[in-house]
């Protein structure tokens, strides 16, 4: 059975409330649909994921927020510091998508979450759904963007 892996990078806690969002939304789905989308879904702070780790990881959803002046959340500094000089793993044929949280009143907004974007799909993972960079009214758009991830992604997920 195919596993989403919906993983967050927080520091406030907001990118893991929307990370419980998208596995509830999930789950929800797998109850609705039956046997047209079976699928597992698995929840992971990214403090506790290596980049490795990703290379058995076949759909891969990222809610990440940025802090300080464009950096990545403490707890996962490790992480993020390793993906973006990383060279492998190879995830070519991996599904993925990055929900970037972050507050437009800063000059870098959303930066960590774009630079987390560009260095998936420099490792050849394949995007199912466009970045999206989500200022601090992000409850109000979440719904619609869970919309749009999970049209894109159910059909793979079967
Ligand atoms: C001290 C501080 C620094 C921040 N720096 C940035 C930043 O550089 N760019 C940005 O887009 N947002 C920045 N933010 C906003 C956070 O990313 C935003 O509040 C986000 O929703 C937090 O998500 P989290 O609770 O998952 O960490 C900053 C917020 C604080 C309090």
């Amino acid at each position: 059975m195919p596993t989403l892996n919906v993983l967050f990078g927080t520091e406030s806690g907001n990118s893991e409330k929307l990370a419980s969002s998208i596995e509830l939304t999930a789950k929800e789905i797998t109850k609705i649909a039956g046997d047209k989308a079976k699928f597992d879904v698995v929840r992971k702070n990214l403090k506790d994921v290596k980049v490795d780790d990703l290379a058995s990881m076949e759909n891969i959803i990222v809610v990440i927020s940025t802090w300080g002046e464009g950096d990545p959340p403490g707890s996962c500094e490790k992480f993020c510091k390793d993906l973006f000089k990383a060279s492998s793993p190879s995830l070519a044929g991996k599904n993925y998508a990055v929900l970037a949280m972050g507050d437009k009143s800063y000059a870098d907004f959303c930066g960590c979450g774009r630079r987390v974007d560009e260095a998936l799909a420099k490792l050849g993972a394949s995007s199912i759904l466009a970045r999206k960079d989500f200022d601090l009214d992000f409850a109000a758009h979440y719904e619609n963007w869970a919309v749009e991830l999970f049209t894109n992604l159910t059909p793979k997920l079967v």
